[in-house]
């Protein structure tokens, strides 16, 4: 409690609206766990994100229990996190809704993801969809954290909490804190192995292009020898004229802690040959303790009922303050 206290505090969440990929790991997890000693942190499952798009129940309870145990075997100690199932704490849903009166159509139409979910699911473009960024400017502000740390493509989404943020505060005084979001240098934005202009991204069908956190080393192998390159046979690091190379040099730096010119002097004079199965290496060597403790953990649902029932328990007192805050400032009936 002291701890908490004292420490700054940091919140971030994940849709399990399909498996965990290698760009889940390195533009979010790996950062939270470099940083649990510092923060006192919060992390979710966004179950409630993740039906604005349409899941087979089983799968997505399947999902989210898999993700808890991923982001025990990431590093993330639950001694020391407080881990959670965003439905869990129904906070989330009564401060989304109240954002959602302090959003604007003009703003939530704007959204990237909203744009690229509506072209994607052209038949259900559901209301859910479109306030999707007001439920999560709920999650951050509920906890008041000083960092938000997320991948580029989540940026926006941040931004417009911020706006939300103000916005309100503007109105009622200083209700919010806003926080910062944060996007790491190396990994923020991972891209398809054989789309390399398109995001890794958990809830595509084709399995080609994408690395699970939960693969086999050998189907990992496959993936990277598979890897789209280019017509050239140079390790350079190039994002616009060679996005695919980029790519596995930003996947085997973040996997290797080298950097771009360590890797170009590596690779000098070999060829694509021999770095793509590199890179391979690297990344089974990373996802390995992760895939057997993650397989170990999920063997002992009673350990992770009580991480989640102990997570909830400590969000919801968190969360339960702001809310109140907030009703009162709206001028609610206090129950
Ligand atoms: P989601 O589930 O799409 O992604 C979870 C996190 O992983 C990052 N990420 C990536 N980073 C680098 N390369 C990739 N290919 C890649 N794919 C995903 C995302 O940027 C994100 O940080 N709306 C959020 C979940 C959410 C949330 C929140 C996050 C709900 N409430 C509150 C922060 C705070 C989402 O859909 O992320």
């Amino acid at each position: 409690m002291e701890d908490a206290i004292t420490k700054k505090r940091m919140l971030s969440g994940i849709k399990p609206s399909g498996d965990l990929t290698l760009g889940s790991y390195l533009g979010a997890i790996r950062n939270w766990a470099q940083r649990a000693e510092e923060y006192d942190c919060f992390y979710f499952m966004a179950d409630l994100h993740a039906i604005t798009v349409r899941q087979n129940p089983a799968d997505l309870r399947r999902r989210t229990l898999e993700q808890l145990a991923q982001y025990i075997a990431c590093g993330l100690d639950p001694q020391k996190n407080t881990l959670f199932i965003q439905s869990h704490v129904h906070q989330h849903a009564e401060l989304g809704w109240v954002l959602e009166c302090y959003s604007m159509f003009g703003e939530l139409s704007r959204m990237t993801q909203f744009k690229d979910k509506s072209a994607k699911n052209a038949e259900n473009i559901n209301g859910g969809l479109f306030t999707y960024p007001s439920l999560m400017a709920a999650d951050i502000l509920l906890y008041q954290p000083d960092l938000v740390p997320v991948g580029e493509d989540q940026k926006q989404h941040v931004e417009l909490c911020h706006t939300i943020a103000r916005r309100f505060n503007g109105v009622y005084g200083d209700v919010f804190k806003i926080p910062e979001p944060f996007v790491s240098k190396v990994g923020a934005r991972i891209m398809s192995l054989t789309n390399p202009t398109a995001k890794m991204s958990k809830s595509e069908n084709e399995d080609t292009g994408r690395v699970l956190l939960m693969d086999a080393p050998e189907t990992i192998m496959r993936q990277f020898k598979r890897a789209v390159t280019d017509s050239e046979t140079s390790v350079r690091f190039d994002k616009e004229n060679k996005p695919g190379v980029s790519n596995l040099m930003t996947i085997y730096a973040a996997c290797t802690g080298k950097t771009y010119q360590q890797i170009e002097e590596e690779f000098s004079g070999k060829g694509y040959g021999e770095f793509k199965p590199a890179v391979g290496e690297a990344v089974v060597e990373t996802l390995r303790p992760i895939r057997e403790e993650a397989a170990r953990l999920m063997k002992d649902k009673a350990y992770l009922e009580s991480v989640y029932r102990d997570g909830a328990q400590k969000a919801a007192y968190v969360a339960e303050k702001t809310l109140r805050k907030v009703y009162k400032k709206v001028g609610f009936v206090a129950k």
